[in-house]
Order: C-alpha cells, then structure tokens, then sequence
C-alpha cells in the first residue's frame, strides 16, 4: 500500500468533520475570501483558535475589506488588537493591507504573499492553498506531528524537520489544497493529539506507521541541555 490513497481518505474525512470557522468555506466550495484567510492565518499565529474568533469577527465587521483596514488608524486597529499578544503583527497588519491595497489584491502565490510584511514561509503556503487553490505543502505543528506519526518518523526536532516536509510533500494533493491543508491541521487538534491520540478516530490508521508503535512519542523533542 502506497501514499496514493491519504489524500482521498483524508478528504472524505474533513467532508463529515470539518470545524466551521468563520474564515473558511466549507469543504469542497470555492475558496474564502483572500482577507479573511490572511487575516485569520496572522491571528493564529501563536494563538489558539478559540481566542481568535471574537477578534476575527470584530475586525471583520470593523474592517470587512482590506481597504477599509488599510484606511484604518494604526492606533485604532492597536486597540482592537489588544489582548492577542504579539503586537507586531498588528503593526506588520496595516503595513501589509496598505500594500495589498495600493498593488489592487492580495498577491496569489507563494512567493508573492511571502514578500508582505508578517507574512512568513508557513503563512504564505497556508494563503495559497486556502485562498487560492495552489498545491503548497502546509506544515504547522499539528500536522508536524501528524506526518511524523504517519511515517514513523523518530529522529528528534528540529531535525526531523526535513524529513517531515518531505512527507508531507508526498502526501499533498493537487486539487482541493486548501481543504487538505485544513483537514491535516483538525485531524491534528482533534484526533492526532499530542497526548492520548484517538487512533480509532483516525481516517488514516491503516496508512499510519506509528499505530502499532506507540504514536504518543512522536514527534521526538530534542534532548532538553
Ligand atoms: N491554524 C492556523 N490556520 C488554521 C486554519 N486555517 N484552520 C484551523 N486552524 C488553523
């Protein structure tokens, strides 16, 4: 048995059990809005979906476009912000809607979303495939986990890195992107758990490496010095 079914089954899977949150569309629809994604993907950097969601649904009314947030005063969107934490994002937020608004749209690939401010390597792949469609390999830490997991893989982190994002390379689809994107990320804070993984669950046990092997080990973490 190969690779070649994961994407299939894991899609299925997200089509019963997706989360509905409110910047997604839902699974199998065309894509979500470029400004809710990107803002929502900023939002959830270092921050839990639960806190996010007051605060994606008040800028969202506030600013419902990213010209009205790019015509917004830095220190009104600083208040709104307050309580999120990592206040460089707010500040990179203005700065990257004025240059959304300025060039007429989000940039669509990869390398043009990594080019606006607070947008790292993770943050581009996730736009991309959610709000554009692109194949992109999307790996945060839940589906870190996960691939390691699916492949077994037990050298510890950071360096198994590579190798994670070379599974999770094999594994992405072509089509449906962004769905897999996101239903790697709920199987990851819904099934594949850092403690007490719930195999039984799991759309891709019998693809999983890691089953029999006692998957709550993985990933390793690096010695602590
Ligand atoms: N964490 C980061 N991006 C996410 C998304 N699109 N859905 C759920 N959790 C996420």
């Amino acid at each position: 048995e190969t690779c070649a079914q994961i994407p299939a089954r894991l899609l299925a899977w997200y089509d019963e059990h997706a989360r509905a949150l409110p910047w997604r569309s839902a699974p199998g629809e065309p894509p979500a809005d470029p400004y809710r994604v990107w803002l929502s993907e900023i939002m959830l950097q270092q921050t839990t979906v639960a806190a996010v969601k007051p605060y994606f649904d008040a800028f969202t009314t506030r600013w419902p476009t990213v010209e009205a947030l790019a015509a917004a005063p830095q220190e009104d969107v600083m208040a709104a912000w307050a309580g999120l934490g990592y206040y460089s994002r707010a500040r990179n937020l203005v700065k990257a809607a004025g240059v959304v608004a300025e060039r007429g749209g989000f940039p669509d690939t990869e390398e043009g979303l990594r080019a606006l401010p607070g947008v790292g390597a993770y943050t581009a792949a996730a736009i991309a495939a959610i709000a554009f469609g692109r194949r992109a390999v999307v790996v945060d830490a839940n589906v870190e986990r996960v691939v390691a997991r699916l492949f077994a893989i037990d050298t510890p982190l950071p360096g198994a890195r590579a190798a994670i994002r070379e599974g999770a390379d094999l594994i992405t689809p072509d089509e449906r992107s962004g769905d897999f994107a996101q239903a790697m990320m709920d199987l990851g804070s819904r099934i594949c758990t850092p403690r007490a993984p719930n195999c039984d669950a799991c759309p891709l046990a019998g693809d999983c490496a890691a089953r029999e092997h006692d998957p709550e080990r993985l990933p390793v973490k690096a010695a602590k010095k």
